[in-house]
């Protein structure tokens, strides 16, 4: 950190006080500061204490001339290395993920292209309206670092996540963005298979099942923001390609099997999709109402990926497959293990309506044995799995 310049703008909240404290380590570790109050930033903080602990002039306003003509506000955006916002308030983070310039601290954010940090602090209702959710989702989405906030009691009394993280925390994230350490799955290569299959009956009718590719698009999603350079095989279903993920679109099981046997990697395999069991031996035309009642359909087994992966001569060195079960979930899935060549399997209990959903409720089920992960949203459980991953790429380390 000595050396760098922290460009810290301190937002209108009763947290700002505890901007001082940061800006005491940030000088005490050797980093310059600029700082920058908000108007009502300015009401928690006085620009004075401010000034003295940054020893550096506070900048407040777009139209202070004096200091615009000493450096103006596009290259005061743009010489620091580092911009951090605390603490950032609902409000400065919706005009940042709107694109707002309407204050000096908004117009900085705007006109900058160096690493900002937002460290949020703010009443636990305000923190958890939709309305923060999404603006936080689209800042994370343009690239800005959002911690979490701390959860405990409020100023106001309530409690809940939205107080400023503590100081060591808030270094610690500063330290890391200055000198990144490298993602946990850098050089890493997975494939991911997610989504149901169609397999056709004639060429307007299919067999399908009602996975929705939630959870399989967030590991991909998850596996991708922890450096892993991601394969991820898709059924049929109208979900974005997560960021920095290569998406190969299929239909059918064996047209899965053939994707995920050319792009085949050496490290990681995910099998989340709902790779229907069966095909029908399908017609070529259309099947037609007749006097002879419904058609038979005659099912023909379609290959198990997951198996033919896990027992394969190029296996990659992780193997993850996904178990849907009724009942018995535990004997069910360690039971997957052996016959699929899994090193582990993610036991879901489907008898609940997880389908379409964005909450689910798995086990990890290892040679060791399973853990019962509780009830999570499908997120959770993909971030926390790519934990587990990195956890198992870097054990040496
Ligand atoms: O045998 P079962 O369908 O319960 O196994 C589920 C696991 O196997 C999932 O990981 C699924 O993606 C995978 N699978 C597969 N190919 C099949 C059937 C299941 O890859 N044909």
């Amino acid at each position: 950190m000595h050396g760098k310049t922290i460009l810290l703008i301190v937002g209108g909240g009763i947290a700002a006080f505890k901007s001082l404290e940061l800006v005491r380590e940030l000088r005490r570790a050797g980093a310059r500061v600029t700082p920058v109050l908000t108007e009502n930033g300015a009401r928690f903080v006085t620009p004075l204490s401010l000034a003295a602990l940054a020893e550096a002039p506070v900048r407040t306003s777009l139209w202070d001339l004096e200091a615009e003509a000493g450096m103006g506000h596009i290259q005061l955006s743009r010489s620091a290395d580092l911009i951090v916002v605390c603490p950032a308030t609902a409000d400065l983070m919706a005009r940042a993920a709107t694109g707002e310039a309407n204050d000096l601290a908004a117009t900085l954010l705007l006109a900058t292209d160096t690493p900002v940090l937002m460290v949020p602090a703010m009443n636990v209702r305000m923190w958890q309206h939709r309305a923060t959710v999404r603006n936080v989702a689209t800042l994370r989405h343009d690239g800005v670092t959002v911690m979490e906030p701390d959860v405990g009691e409020m100023a106001c009394g309530e409690f809940g996540p939205g107080r400023l993280p503590q100081v060591p925390a808030i270094m610690e994230s500063i330290a890391d963005l200055l000198d990144p350490t490298p993602l946990p799955l850098a050089g890493r290569r997975a494939i991911v298979t997610a989504g149901p299959t169609h397999e056709a009956i004639d060429p307007v009718r299919y067999l399908g099942n009602r996975s929705s590719g939630k959870q399989g698009f967030a590991i991909a999603a998850s596996l991708a923001a922890a450096g892993a350079d991601v394969t991820l095989v898709a059924g049929p279903v109208a979900l974005e390609t997560p960021d920095g993920v290569y998406r190969v679109n299929v239909t059918s099981a064996r047209e899965m099997a053939d994707a995920v046997a050319k792009f085949m990697v050496p490290d990681i395999a995910v099998m989340v999709a709902a790779v229907a069991d069966w095909r029908v031996d399908a017609a070529e035309g259309k099947l037609k109402k007749g006097d002879g009642g419904p058609p038979p359909l005659t099912l023909v087994e379609n290959p198990d990926i997951l198996a033919t992966t896990g027992h394969g001569a190029n296996r990659p060195r992780l193997v993850i497959g996904f178990a849907a079960e009724t009942g018995d979930l535990l004997a069910n899935a360690t039971a997957k293990l052996a016959k699929k060549g899994a090193d582990w399997i993610v036991a879901n209990d489907v008898s609940a309506g997880v389908f379409g959903s964005e909450d689910t409720h798995v086990h990890l089920v290892t040679r060791q044995g399973s853990e019962d992960w509780g009830p999570a949203s499908k997120l959770t459980v993909a971030y926390r799995l790519t934990g587990r991953i990195s956890a198992e790429f870097n054990r040496d380390k």
